[in-house]
């Protein structure tokens, strides 16, 4: 709910436990009153109150100095320039060649329900009773540069979504040179700050430091929100844990470069700023135009950190992904990669297909190395035409026999990719991502096509919609599996190419919506090298994303804990495959948490694989719906316990709950007390594998002991409890 109060001019943004409070102060600043758990109180104007130093933090000459400064004042969206030192989420360069930059409130509007913004991807609402809508319309009376801050609070969940509009009032031609999705001050710095670092084959992991004095963030400038940083950051209380205690999360809708910044200013405050990374980009407005900046998600609990990810998981499980698969259960697949890579043809594909059929998977998928003259990475990128060499008698033959033996079947694209070796690359040279008189870097013998460029799109569009429209293809995985150098489009003209990254991402988008609308049976699963584009923005086109390109389960399990604070399980893609150490048990444990599905060759089991591969799918069925739709509890997490770890997941109703705990290393004298969360603890429960009765309070407290169940390296157990 949302409500203004005239005489006190603020606005109060009203979740079920949380209230965000903004104040219209004097000279019509728009400050931050407060964001935390539910307050019933309007009038917070004493919040604003602040000293600053001196001289050294300037004023505005019309409000009695020693009273407010931008400097120190809690300001809901910070302006370059204007006598506010710390980082600003707005600086717009004037034709008088400056960027001084100041924002005063001039209206605003309230209303149900939530805007698109399409073109970017956002969270939506099923129906306008779920959210309200705040507008602020702001200005800089010196250049006409109109801002409109656009809020969503939703009434059923505590998250708050954010994102702004700027629009060239003015009559000269400005460019804008930062634009933040959303600026958050808070008047402590009493904080830890969570990110998601990694890499390719280790995304998203947990790191944790405590704010200091200064500027501290996370970034990517890779063209795409990239393995190594995700634009997901959380704030911790000091003292809070996963269990209690504050926990402000923000997540960034775009798949793109951006940067989130916390800064820790002298008077011990906290600004948050999330948004586009002004690094190589700008953003050219003639007068009328308008810019929308991506949207920012903000949660805030007193739950915790597990508490925030239940927000998160619920929020986007929701009203985030969309089409066929958001509530329809998925296929259970098996993907061609890890057991033929490139080597593969019709009769190897189909004896995958027979093999899978008989274990009770659902689809085949076909991935790399089947259009051009592909056999190894290094050429046909762009080409996406069948390989009649390797699929004899082409895709619509294979398919068919796939179909017939009773799968659904799925193919493999990198849309956004071209290499130099290609029948396209030869016909237009200046398609590929490059800057003029500077040779191109090289990745994976591969150049990026630049679909910021409406000709590109439509190529690959028509392309791929032959393939598409022509064969009876239920999946697509898509692809990306480089980042972006030398960054310019043969089209966009000098004083424009800083708006290359943005107009990249853009164009990306333009090319899913395009696919989702024109084939909305097809599951997509986004990928890039793994989860390199593991992100909101990905998840509005494609339900799930292939988590990361390393599966083998011991090392998946940070990144699956990492992935989790912000990313429920329906939409990460986990896989059991031959690889490394670990037995089929607890490959099949670890998956589970996850889209599910299978990455080996199945020709080539053992007996004993086989019957413990269907075991496996039987308790896919079996749990599908606690695993998509129940609630998370990460019971210890293997970033901080180096021995073991568990999580569980509980029906809404509490009547259920399936723990699954694995050892990564076995423990000398290991004594080992796996205590459950979330359950009703007046309720009793019966364990399955154990027959035993216990009440959720014995689980919750004292815990199950699993000292002598599981100890050694790699063993794992699943614990499936049932209300009495
Ligand atoms: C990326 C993906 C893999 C696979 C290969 C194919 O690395 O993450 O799953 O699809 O590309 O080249």
């Amino acid at each position: 709910m949302i409500t203004y109060n005239s005489s006190e001019r603020i606005f109060k943004l009203d979740t079920p436990d949380t209230s965000y409070i903004i104040g219209i102060g004097a000279e019509d600043y728009i400050l931050n009153l407060y964001y935390g758990a539910y307050l019933p109180d309007i009038n917070l104007w004493a919040n604003a109150e602040r000293i600053k130093s001196a001289s050294f933090s300037p004023a505005n000459p019309h409000i009695p100095h020693e009273k407010f400064s931008t400097d120190v004042a809690p300001m809901e969206y910070s302006c370059n320039g204007s006598g506010d030192f710390r980082i600003s989420a707005i600086a717009v360069r004037n034709s008088d060649g400056n960027s001084v930059t100041d924002i005063r409130y001039k209206g605003h509007k309230i209303s149900k329900g939530k805007p698109s913004i399409a073109p970017l991807p956002s969270v939506y609402v099923n129906d306008e009773s779920e959210a309200d809508t705040l507008e602020i319309y702001a200005e800089d009376k010196v250049t006409g540069v109109e801002v409109t801050l656009i809020y969503t609070v939703f009434n059923n969940i505590d998250a708050v979504t954010k994102s702004v509009r700027v629009t060239n009032g003015g009559k000269a031609p400005v460019d804008i040179e930062r634009i933040f999705s959303t600026c958050l001050d808070l008047p402590t710095m009493d904080f830890d700050l969570i990110t998601l670092y990694g890499r390719h084959m280790k995304e998203r992991c947990r790191e944790q430091r405590r704010l200091a004095h200064g500027i501290q963030g996370v970034a990517s400038k890779r063209g795409s929100s990239s393995h190594n940083q995700n634009p997901f950051a959380a704030l911790l209380r000091h003292g809070a844990t996963e269990d209690n205690g504050d926990a402000y999360g923000i997540n960034l809708i775009y798949s793109g470069n951006f940067e989130f910044s916390a800064e820790c200013d002298y008077s011990g405050t906290t600004r948050m700023i999330m948004g586009i990374n002004p690094t190589d980009f700008s953003w050219h407005l003639e007068p009328d135009e308008s810019f929308q900046s991506p949207e920012a998600v903000h949660v805030y609990t007193n739950e915790g950190l597990g508490g925030m990810s239940r927000i998160y998981h619920r929020l986007y499980i929701n009203n985030l992904v969309r089409g066929k698969y958001k509530y329809e259960k998925r296929p259970l697949l098996i993907n061609s990669w890890e057991a033929c890579f490139f080597d593969f043809d019709t009769d190897k594909l189909v004896a995958f297909a027979k093999n899978a059929k008989e274990l009770g998977m659902d689809m085949l998928v076909m991935d790399d190395g089947w259009f051009g003259k592909r056999n190894d990475d290094t050429n046909s990128l762009g080409d996406w035409f069948v390989n009649e060499n390797k699929l004899k008698g082409g895709l619509s033959k294979l398919i068919e026999q796939v179909n017939d033996i009773g799968l659904k079947f799925g193919i493999w694209y990198e849309p956004e990719m071209i290499s130099p070796d290609s029948e396209l690359f030869r016909a237009h040279p200046d398609w590929y991502v490059h800057v003029p008189n500077r040779e191109s870097s090289i990745g994976r013998n591969q150049y990026v096509l630049d679909v910021s460029r409406e000709d590109v799109r439509d190529n690959i569009f028509n392309q791929m919609y032959s393939v598409l429209s022509e064969n009876k293809i239920d999946y697509l995985k898509w692809d990306f599996n480089r980042n972006i150098s030398e960054a310019g489009s043969a089209l966009l003209p000098a004083e424009r190419s800083k708006e290359f990254f943005h107009r990249f991402v853009l164009g990306t988008y333009d090319l899913m919506d395009r696919f989702t609308k024109a084939f909305p049976d097809i599951l997509f699963e986004n990928c890039s090298g793994g989860g390199g584009r593991f992100d909101p923005g990905m998840l509005y086109y494609s339900p799930q994303i292939w988590t990361s390109d390393h599966t083998d389960p011991i090392e998946r399990l940070t990144i699956q804990f990492g992935t989790s604070l912000c990313y429920p399980a329906s939409t990460m893609g986990a896989h059991v495959s031959a690889a490394k150490r670990t037995g089929f048990e607890t490959k099949g444990n670890v998956a589970l948490w996850g889209t599910f599905g299978y990455e080996l060759d199945p020709t080539k089991l053992t007996e004993d694989d086989r019957q413990i591969i269907l075991g496996q799918i039987n308790d896919y069925h079996k749990y599908y719906d606690l695993i998509h739709y129940g609630d998370l509890y990460r019971l210890i997490d293997p970033h901080t316990d180096h021995f073991k770890c568990a999580w569980s997941f509980v029906s809404p109703d509490k009547k259920e709950a399936l723990a699954t705990a694995v050892i990564m290393r076995e423990n000398f004298c290991h004594l080992f007390f796996l205590k459950l969360k979330g359950l009703d603890k007046d309720r009793m429960y019966r364990c399955e594998e154990t027959g035993e009765v216990y009440s959720g309070a014995l689980l919750m407290n004292s815990g199950i002991n699993l000292s002598r169940v599981i100890w050694r390296d790699g063993e794992s157990k699943m614990l499936h409890f049932i209300a009495e």
